[in-house]
Parts: structure tokens; sequence; C-alpha cells
């Protein structure tokens, strides 16, 4: 047997091959730089260019715009036991069960073609936002609200949870919040997405999957505890102590740290910037000062520097957004890198089953039930 090499949570372990994305050297998905598509980019090219492996042209573009738009129909009993779900489950779960209930409505369901699964992948991508925004309005008792034809998965999504017109501003940072999150290599939600379809189940299984992997306060759920923590502290003047004495407790920060940039996260960079723009906007410079505060200690006392969850949590707060639909937007995002991966994972397969190092009893002898 090959030498047993172990590393716990597969830290440094390469686990497989991936031509979407790669963070070495700053992120890029496909060979662009993250800053460049956030930049210059639409969420619609991003996700076109992740899921078809280019940038589309402007003929790809207005197709693709028009068959999301063309996907977004969401089946009515799909909505109905959107309706119907108990008033206290999260969006994430709303999310996780619709993936999973719309399989029985795709007609590809039990097609894993590539072809099949590009399908699968837009239908997702533009059947989710409507179920978030839906259940969103309902639990507050209000109808949902469809999207619009011709508008841009961003503006959708505002104007599907507000029945407002977004400003252009606003537009432009849920679209560069949707690009930033759409794909980071073998993170876990990813990861736990190709291990499902290595199996050679099927795409909404690996979706529905990879939305379970998301909700964790670890992974795509710190956006929403990074609110706790700007909450708890509450105003600038308060940021050192609280801080100090979190990391004193030993106590996470949340939207600190990353398992693979220790130098600092790429997203969180530009993402930044925009929160400070949007601020003077709406209004919420002091909330962007007590931020930086919170940033300088985390680093001086840890050498953490923050991660894209971090200017995220506040860039929603901005726009109005409530906290329970934050992991929910970097779920809408990511469909377009977990479709990817799906189908990179289907087109040159190999079952995902590592080895465990065992820490159980030795071998022992059975013993009848009455004398145990
Ligand atoms: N706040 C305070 N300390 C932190 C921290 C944080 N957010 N993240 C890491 N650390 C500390 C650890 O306690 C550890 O300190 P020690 O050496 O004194 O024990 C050290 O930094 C190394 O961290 P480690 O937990 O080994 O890193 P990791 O690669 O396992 O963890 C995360 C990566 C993301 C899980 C971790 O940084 C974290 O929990 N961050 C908060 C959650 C978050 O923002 N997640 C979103 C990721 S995009």
């Amino acid at each position: 047997m090959a030498e047993e090499i172990y590393s716990p949570g597969l830290e440094g372990v390469i686990a497989g091959e991936t031509a979407i994305s790669t963070v070495t050297g700053g992120l890029s998905y496909r060979g662009y730089s993250i800053e460049d598509l956030a930049r210059n980019g639409t969420f619609e090219e991003v996700a076109y260019l992740l899921l078809y492996c280019d940038l589309p042209n402007a003929q790809q573009l207005d197709q693709l715009r028009k068959r999301l738009s063309d996907a977004a129909q969401v089946p009515q009993p799909i909505l109905n036991a959107v309706r119907d779900i108990p008033r206290g489950s999260s969006a994430m779960d709303i999310l996780r069960s619709a993936s999973s209930m719309l399989a029985h409505w795709d007609p590809d369901v039990n097609d894993n073609s590539r072809e099949a699964n590009l399908r699968k992948s837009e239908r997702l991508l533009a059947q989710l936002p409507v179920v978030m925004a839906a259940r969103y309005r309902l639990a507050n008792g209000k109808e949902p609200v469809m999207p619009k034809t011709g508008r841009s998965l961003a503006e959708n999504c505002l104007y599907m949870l507000f029945e407002s017109d977004p400003t252009p501003g606003h537009i432009k940072a849920m679209d560069v919040s949707l690009i930033l999150y759409a794909e980071h290599e073998f993170n876990a939600s990813t990861f736990a997405a190709r291990v499902i379809v290595s199996t050679l189940s099927d795409l909404h299984s690996g979706i529905a999957g990879a939305i379970g992997a998301l909700k964790g306060p670890l992974h795509g759920g710190a956006n929403e505890k990074v609110t706790d923590v700007l909450r708890s502290v509450g105003k600038k003047e308060n940021a050192e102590k609280w801080v100090r004495g979190a990391l004193a407790r030993k106590e996470k920060i949340m939207g600190f740290g990353h398992r693979v940039y220790k130098d600092g996260d790429p997203r969180a960079v530009y993402l930044k910037e925009l929160c400070g723009q949007l601020a003077k906007e709406t209004g919420h410079e002091d909330l962007e000062g007590m931020a930086a505060v919170i940033e300088r200690i985390v680093w001086e006392e840890k050498k953490l520097p923050p991660n894209l969850d971090w200017p995220s949590a506040r860039l929603y707060e901005y726009l109005g957004l409530p906290v329970e639909l934050y992991t929910p937007l970097f779920v809408l995002s990511r469909v377009s890198g977990w479709g990817a991966h799906v189908i990179e994972q289907l087109d040159n397969n190999r079952l995902i089953r590592p080895r465990a190092r065992y820490t159980g009893p030795q071998r022992r002898e059975w013993k009848p039930l009455a004398q145990r």
C-alpha cells in the first residue's frame, strides 16, 4: 500500500484538478483576475465564463440573458411549498429544499450529459433568486413579485425583494458581490458537490448538498455572523476594547482569516472600495469607520486580514438587505461555480473516496447481549 499521508481538514492537499479557477497569484476565474472581472464585467458574463470556459461575445451574452429570463418560471407547486414551509425555517434551508424539489420539474433531470448540465445550471441560476425573494416576501406578509424580463440577475434580485427599481449604484454593488462570490476552487461546498456527482449522481443533488455545506458559519454562513460582530461592537469607540477582549478570550472574529489566503483575500479589496462609496451614498460612514478600527486591531493582535465576508456584510446592510438573506445571496451566485465544477467533475470522473486514519478500539470479541 502507498505511504499514508494525513492532513487534518485536507489542508494543503491537492484533491483534484480544475481549469475553472485558481487562488495562486490572486484569485482568477479561467485566467481572468477577479479584479478585472469585478471592475469591468457583469455577473452574467462571469457565469457564462465559468460554465462555457470563455467570455461570451455580444450575441452569446444576449442569448444567455434570454435563456435566463425564460427559465425564471418557478413551477407553482414549488411556490406553494415555499408558502407552506413552516415560518421558522431559514432561507438557506428553503433554497436547499427548493433546489431538490426543482429537480422533479426539470425536463433534464435524468440526463447527466454536459449539455443537460449546462441547461440545468442555467435554470437553477434563474429559478433560485425567484424562490429566495418569494419566500422572503411571503414571510413578511407580502405576495411574491416575479422578475422583469430584460433585467440583470442583480437588478431583478433587488426588484423582487423590494418591489421598487434599484439605483444604478445599488445594481452595480449587488452585481460585483455576485461576481466575487461566484467561484472559489475547491472550497467545502464545491468539494461537496464534486463528491456527490462523482458517484454519478445528478446536478440537483450536488447543488442541494453544496447549499447544505455552504450554510455553516465557517463557510458561507460567516457573512451573516459578521453582522453579529458589527452589532455587538455598536460604535467606533467600543471597537478596540471589544476586539482585544474577544481575542483574549480566544474567540474567533467572523470575517477574518482564511484557510488559503494567509496574506489577504483579494476579493475583499475591491469590495471594501465599493463599500466606502456606498456608505457615503447611504449615510453609513460611521459603520465604515468602526469597521476600519476593528480591522486594524485584528491585524495588530493576530496578523489576520479580512476575508470577503467582512466587507460583504456591510455592503448588504447599505443595500438595505435583511441579514437572513446574506448567505442565500451567496448561493444564487455560487450556483454558477458549482455548475461548472459538476460538469468538470463528470467530464473526467473518478469516484472521490479517500481513506481515514483509524483511531477506534483494537479488534475485540463479540459479547452476547446478556453479558453487556
Ligand atoms: N478570529 C480570531 N482568530 C482567528 C480567526 C478569526 N477569525 N481565524 C483564525 N484565527 C486564529 C486561530 O485561532 C489560530 O490561532 P492560534 O494559532 O493562536 O491557535 C490561527 O489564527 C490560525 O487559524 P486556523 O483556525 O488554523 O485557520 P484555518 O485555516 O483552520 O481557518 C477559517 C480558516 C476561515 C475557518 C478561520 O479563519 C475562521 O474561522 N474565520 C472566521 C470565519 C470566517 O470568516 N469564515 C469565512 C471564510 S471566507
